[in-house]
């Protein structure tokens, strides 16, 4: 890949041609109708509405979403459907333990409804009149949850295996319908945006997240009454793609604030509790037996595994119903704290997350992530270093950790462990950036600018928002946010660093080869983000690694002679 148009390199003009060149519509592919059907989609997802991506939505703090979702999660039911139902039967059924605010169908072996009841008492109405069922040969744990089964008593007619129902997708477009919306696309930036739309988190997908968390919390509340527990991580931080895992935070210290502590006289009352030798093994106990609870009774959760031993303990299971895989893990709080501040880097500028969403698919498509722990880099990772980049741009696109603690209140004042986890919470307390470069030149950019970093001697970091000498040696060093000793990026391996390296001056090339390629209409070639993502391309990246070895080090020379000339060019044409 290296090797193309070596020649015609020289003559590139760069900056000189302006990014935002619209593309003619469908210049490569004729599009069928399904791409329309899937662009009408979009209006249907509420992703940017809720992380306040458009820029004239009113942006909700994290903490108002979470106990809005909270709240909504357990007035809803999951129910598992036969095959061929009648929907107004259905909802006429339902009603009668109450008003229904609102449902949906989706398909995941077998057909399900979420149905969002408008109060909490239809939930323990619905409850009342269900039974437990009696099994032939095998006996029923009995469990009175929110995850039902519906039998008809006659059977409608069974003539097609289709549901009746029209479901709503819980999964992201294939590479073949990716590839035709992305070559329909009128410019880069309006890739950016497409992908950013068909990956994002619907808004039922993310009502299901919230529901499977809510119905979790009524499992590990036979332990634990008024345990919480909550989504963190891509599925709430506005970072997460359809398909993404569901990290999951029991939270026992709500119970604390439930006891008021009122010292009587010159009594104090405390619960008499074991004793165990650190909070490590507190965490350990307590996971371990809610993954026994979640093995033995919890409906619908299947493949428990304990891991218990990790830096960060935690318990992992399918949800079957949902079809997510999820890790419960217990005293991770600030974890929680990350997921906030990322979710407000998401909603501060409309630019963030379709960069980061673009980045994590073409980490993906070049495995350079795995859903497979290993030696590589990770999506939390990747959506740091782009929060770093975007913090590096002149002027910046994101104000840096630091900034944002001296904009805190009182309120925003939050300690965990000894870490100061404090941030502005009130979005209206940022100022926008006055930058205004586009998705094009930014992608661009940031494969330029990883392309050439010195990772060998320098950390990321957005607190300062600055490259730092590395404390350690590790071969990619990220400082985590809030535990700065700590790097999130320490399991990353050399040879995987230079992998992202050698793809990112790889990219870098090709989306400049782009701007060249603008003057041939003729070019029947994916263009863009499509030439980036499409595994077909991801395979010609690595034959052509294959065949020319040091190719990234010459592209990373001729990258530097472009930029160069370009420099030179401006100079000329501003003097
Ligand atoms: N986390 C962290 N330090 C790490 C890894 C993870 O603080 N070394 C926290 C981050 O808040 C992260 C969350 O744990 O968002 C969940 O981790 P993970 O599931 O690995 O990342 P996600 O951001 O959820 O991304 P993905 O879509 O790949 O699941
Ligand atoms: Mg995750």
């Amino acid at each position: 890949m290296a090797a193309r148009g070596l020649g015609l390199l020289t003559s590139l003009p760069l900056r000189a041609r302006r990014s935002q060149v619209q593309r003619p519509l469908c210049r490569l592919l004729s599009c069928p109708g399904t791409v329309a059907a899937a662009l009408g989609r979009e209006e249907q997802s509420s992703g940017s509405a809720e992380t306040g991506s458009e820029d004239r939505t009113p942006k909700k703090r994290f903490s108002e979403v979470q106990k809005e979702r909270r709240e909504q999660a357990q007035r809803t039911v999951l129910i598992h459907c036969p095959n061929k139902i009648s929907e107004k039967k259905f909802l006429k059924y339902l009603s009668q333990h109450g008003s229904i605010n609102n449902h949906f169908f989706y398909e995941s072996f077998g057909l399900y409804a979420v149905v969002e009841f408008s109060q909490k008492e239809s939930v323990a109405s619905l409850q009342n009149v269900t039974r437990t069922p009696s099994l032939g040969t095998e006996a029923a744990i009995p469990f009175r949850s929110r995850y039902f089964n519906l039998k008809l008593k006659t059977p409608l007619n069974q003539t097609s295996e289709q549901p009746s129902v029209q479901c709503r997708t819980q999964s992201s477009p294939s590479s073949k319908k990716l590839f035709e919306l992305l070559c329909c696309a009128e410019s880069v930036d309006d890739q950016l945006n497409t992908l950013l739309r068909e990956f994002q988190l619907t808004e039922e997908n993310t009502k299901l997240r919230y529901l499977t968390c809510s119905l979790i919390e009524d499992v590990a509340a036979a332990y634990f009454p008024d345990c919480t527990v909550r989504p963190f991580g891509s599925s709430v931080n506005s970072f997460g793609k359809l398909g993404c895992d569901l990290d999951m935070f029991l939270d026992l210290d709500e119970i604390e604030k439930f006891s008021t502590h009122k010292a009587s006289g010159n009594f104090l009352m405390e619960f008499q509790v074991k004793n165990v030798p650190s909070e490590r093994i507190a965490t350990q106990k307590i996971l371990s037996v809610v993954g026994e609870c979640l093995d033995h009774f919890g409906p619908g959760c299947v493949g428990v595994q304990k891991i218990l031993n990790a830096r960060c303990p935690l318990v992992r299971f399918s949800h079957q119903a949902s079809g997510f895989q999820c890790d419960l893990t217990t005293n991770n709080r600030i974890a929680l704290k990350s997921s906030e501040l990322l979710y407000m880097y998401g909603a501060l500028d409309s630019r963030v997350r379709a960069l980061v969403f673009s980045i994590r698919c073409w980490a993906r498509a070049h495995s350079l992530t795995s859903s497979i722990p290993g030696a590589w880099i990770t999506n939390f990772s990747l959506t740091v270093m782009v929060i770093f980049f975007l913090q590096r741009r002149s002027p910046p696109i994101l104000p840096t950790l630091d900034y944002l603690k001296t904009l805190a209140d009182a309120e925003d004042k939050c300690i965990i462990e000894g870490h100061n986890c404090t941030f502005v919470r009130d979005f209206n307390r940022i100022k926008p950036s006055g930058n205004a470069e586009t998705l094009e030149l930014l992608l661009k950019e940031f494969f330029e600018y990883f392309g050439n970093f010195a990772f060998n001697k320098n950390s990321i970091n957005i607190r300062q928002g600055r490259e730092q000498n590395k404390p350690e040696s590790s071969p990619l060093h990220i400082q985590n946010p809030f535990e700065t000793s700590l790097n999130i990026s320490k399991n990353v391996s050399q040879s995987q660093l230079q992998k992202f390296v050698d793809l990112a001056r790889e990219s870098a090339w090709i989306l400049h080869q782009e701007d060249k390629d603008r003057l041939s209409p003729s070019n029947h070639q994916p263009w863009g983000l499509a030439a980036l993502l499409l595994p077909s391309v991801a395979n010609n990246m690595s034959l052509a690694k294959k065949k020319k070895k040091p190719a990234s080090e010459r592209i990373k020379n001729l990258l530097e002679s472009i930029k160069s000339s370009s420099t030179e060019n401006s100079t000329a044409t501003n003097g």
